[in-house]
């Protein structure tokens, strides 16, 4: 079996959560990295620990996964041995050895550009730079780096061999589908497409060969960045829409204070960027993109995470039955507008707090 993991909005919608859920309770003989690069940052609660990973696979947390990232993907390779020394995963992680490398020019660009920097509110990673310079075809690439030469494997021949002898491969993608080069909100969007046919792509893998895609969604829809986000939530808007009043009651009832009703919701919620601590934007679930998404993803399940952030009843719900009737209802409103079953519910952050109903 594989299986492609992307994210349905805007990026942060909790796919690193969901595929350490996946590794560990279907063990996947490989996990693969796909998309853009190290602008991603991936949450994972381990063993009491948090990571905030940006190159090496969420699913890490499985010690009997092969680990791997794909040519697609943009390499920093002091992040990247960072995260091994991190994750101890050293000996059972590789890279192809086509993967682009950034290096310093590319992040000082990134940060110093101001139509970047300013306009489009980038990670400041050197990803852009990174991607152009690879379509120029001048950039250098992982096997020319000798700090990488160690870690340097075919991948699209490995994960291949792998699906050929039926043994499950998990692809995880990052980003998110409004953030797509090709798809998303131009000019207010990453590198590269972002979608599951590139993370096919990124790996190696041709499109018969993928089993299933699963689309994720926060159960919010979150933005960090420059850019438009159709289902803001405003001073202007809140009084339409009753669960974010009563989330909005919930936050000033804690004390919480900010400088908008998006700051006080976002402060509430804990929603900050792993990569760049910029505090995300609140929208409320962005249905017509997540129809639109799921569509050019192939999606075959969905996911939802952060139910327990505004149904704080199912904090930690393991069972679809003991989800509150409000919690259902909703989840079922979102697989009724995408027209998919949702598969996994995700009701808090560590791995174990999930609702898994495939069957
Ligand atoms: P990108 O690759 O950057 O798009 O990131 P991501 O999709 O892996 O998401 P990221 O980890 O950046 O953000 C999701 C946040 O939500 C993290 O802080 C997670 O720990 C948290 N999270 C994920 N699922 C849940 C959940 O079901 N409940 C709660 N309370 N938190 C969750
Ligand atoms: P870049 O990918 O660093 O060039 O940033 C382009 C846009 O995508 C900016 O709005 C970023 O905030 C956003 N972005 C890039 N990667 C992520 C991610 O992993 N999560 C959320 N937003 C992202
Ligand atoms: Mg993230």
């Amino acid at each position: 079996m594989t299986t492609i993991v992307v994210g349905g909005h805007f990026g942060d919608e909790g796919k690193g959560k969901i595929i350490s859920y996946l590794a560990l309770k279907d063990r996947p003989d490989i996990i693969a990295r796909a998309g853009v690069g190290p602008n991603a940052g991936h949450t994972v609660y381990w063993e009491g620990r948090e990571y905030g990973l940006r190159m090496i696979p969420c699913g890490f947390v499985n010690e009997a996964s092969r680990l791997l990232v794909g040519a697609g993907v943009l390499v920093d390779p002091k992040r990247f041995q960072e995260e091994v020394k991190m994750t101890g995963t050293e000996g059972r992680i590789f890279v192809d050895s086509r993967c682009a490398v950034i290096e310093q020019r590319h992040k000082e660009e990134d940060a110093g550009d101001k139509f970047l920097h300013t306009k489009v509110g980038t990670t400041g990673s050197g990803c852009g730079p990174a991607n152009a310079e690879r379509a120029h075809r001048t950039i250098k690439l992982a096997r020319d780096f000798p700090e990488l030469r160690e870690y340097l494997a075919d991948v699209p021949l490995e994960v291949n061999s792998a699906i050929d002898s039926g043994k499950e491969v998990l692809v995880e993608a990052s980003q998110g589908f409004g953030l797509s080069l090709f798809y998303g909100t131009y000019p207010y969007v990453t590198s590269k497409d972002t979608s599951a046919g590139m993370a096919a792509v990124d790996v190696g893998i041709g499109p018969t060969k993928v089993d299933d895609v699963l689309v994720i969604y926060k159960a919010y829809t979150t933005r960090v960045g420059e850019g438009p986000q159709n289902t803001l939530i405003t001073e202007e808007n809140i009084s339409q829409y009753p669960l974010w009043q009563e989330v909005l009651g919930a936050a000033e009832k804690k004390g919480i204070k900010g400088s908008s009703v998006n700051d006080v919701l976002a402060k509430y919620l804990g929603e900050k960027g792993t990569v760049t601590q910029r505090q995300r934007r609140i929208g409320d679930f962005d249905l017509e993109l997540a129809k639109y998404s799921a569509m050019v993803n192939g999606a075959t399940q969905i996911g939802i995470t952060c139910l327990d952030k505004i149904f704080p009843e199912c904090n930690g719900v393991r069972e679809y039955h003991k989800l509150s009737h409000r919690a259902r209802d909703y989840v079922r409103g979102i697989e009724d507008g995408v027209g998919i079953k949702a598969t996994l519910i995700s009701t808090g952050p560590n791995p174990g707090d999930i609702v898994d109903l495939r069957v």
